[in-house]
């Protein structure tokens, strides 16, 4: 008991620390919706946090809400919007009521992996996205990776159609619900906060995720089994108002930046590997992984990808093309 009080009084006076802004300092709230350990973006959020407040102090100073502990990504840009927190990185699904051109990350097998999704955001299409939005007062400083999603159920989804008749829950975009839709699945937009809730009681069947998030949130524990499809993407853009950041002294700006900058190279490059981190954590934990062989994969991509001619006017057949180039 000792030790847990111990424990306890640790991480609260820990939490307080973190919270507390010395007079002057620039506050910059944070908010997510993931969990920070075993996470790509959770993991990068803390890092920036930690290096902004060592490096800015007295200039700046950073406090991260994760787990949708503030906002959900419903709310969130509105809140950076109006104000009440200064950063976000939602997936770029979210971004749909702002610009279409993002539908691309939601096409089912798109990108084969995060390299691949990384070389495209670094063309100068991929980059020209992060000033976007800036009409609507949002303003993208990064790419942020998270990884390859999969597929999971409360039955065994091996082939296509297993998928059939089932409830998805799906962030909210079109491009996923036509997705469901295709494997006559029937779509459900949800929050993520509220995903576990929906899986457990059966408001949902199924669902499709990085492996850190269907660890973080701990899916595989009210799931059947995970179909190692990879046949989509979660990506963030860290994003700020446009206003709150033109308004920031030049030089706090520009170290800003650069933190962010470094953070993001860094984290970037281990985001695959948090994922099969993540993945090995499931398997230990006792989920269930499947994988699909070449002839069964081919199946799920012939009933997906024809999702592709619905939306290739919102997302652009040069920018179909450029990714797939990239794939080759
Ligand atoms: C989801 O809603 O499933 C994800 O976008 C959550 C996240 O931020 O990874």
């Amino acid at each position: 008991l000792t030790a847990a009080l111990t424990a306890l009084t640790l991480s609260v006076s820990a939490s307080a620390v973190a919270a507390a802004c010395d007079d002057g300092e620039i506050v910059i709230k944070f908010s997510h919706v993931t969990n920070t350990d075993r996470h790509p973006k959770g993991i990068a959020a803390s890092l920036l946090q930690t290096r902004v407040n060592e490096e800015m102090n007295g200039k700046a100073c950073m406090e991260v809400f994760p787990n949708s502990t503030l906002y959900n990504d419903d709310q969130v840009l509105e809140a950076l919007l109006q104000g009440d927190v200064q950063l976000a990185a939602p997936s770029l699904s979210k971004f749909e009521q702002f610009t279409k051109v993002f539908r691309i990350f939601d096409l089912p097998f798109m990108f084969k992996n995060i390299d691949a999704v990384d070389a495209f955001q670094n063309s100068e299409t991929g980059q020209a996205m992060k000033e976007s939005m800036t009409r609507r007062g949002l303003l993208g400083l990064a790419f942020w990776h998270n990884g390859m999603k999969q597929m999971s159920a409360n039955k065994a989804l091996n082939s296509p159609s297993d998928a059939s008749g089932l409830k998805f829950r799906v962030q909210n975009s079109d491009v996923l619900k036509a997705q469901m839709a295709a494997l006559g699945g029937s779509p459900q937009p949800m929050a993520f906060s509220e995903v576990y809730g929906a899986l457990q009681t059966g408001v949902v069947d199924g669902q499709e995720n990085t492996w850190s998030n269907i660890y973080g949130q701990k899916f595989f524990e009210v799931q059947d089994g995970i179909t190692e499809t990879n046949h989509g993407i979660i990506d963030y853009m860290l994003v700020t108002s446009t206003d709150w950041w033109d308004a920031l002294d030049a030089d706090v700006r520009d170290q800003l930046a650069t933190i962010i900058s470094e953070v993001t190279e860094a984290r970037n490059a281990e985001s695959t590997a948090v994922n099969e981190q993540a993945k090995a954590a499931i398997i230990e934990a006792g989920g269930v992984v499947r994988q699909l062989d070449d002839a069964t994969r081919a199946e799920w991509v012939s009933v997906m990808k024809p999702v592709w001619d619905q939306f290739k006017d919102d997302v652009g057949q040069e920018n179909i093309d450029a990714a797939q180039a990239i794939n080759a």
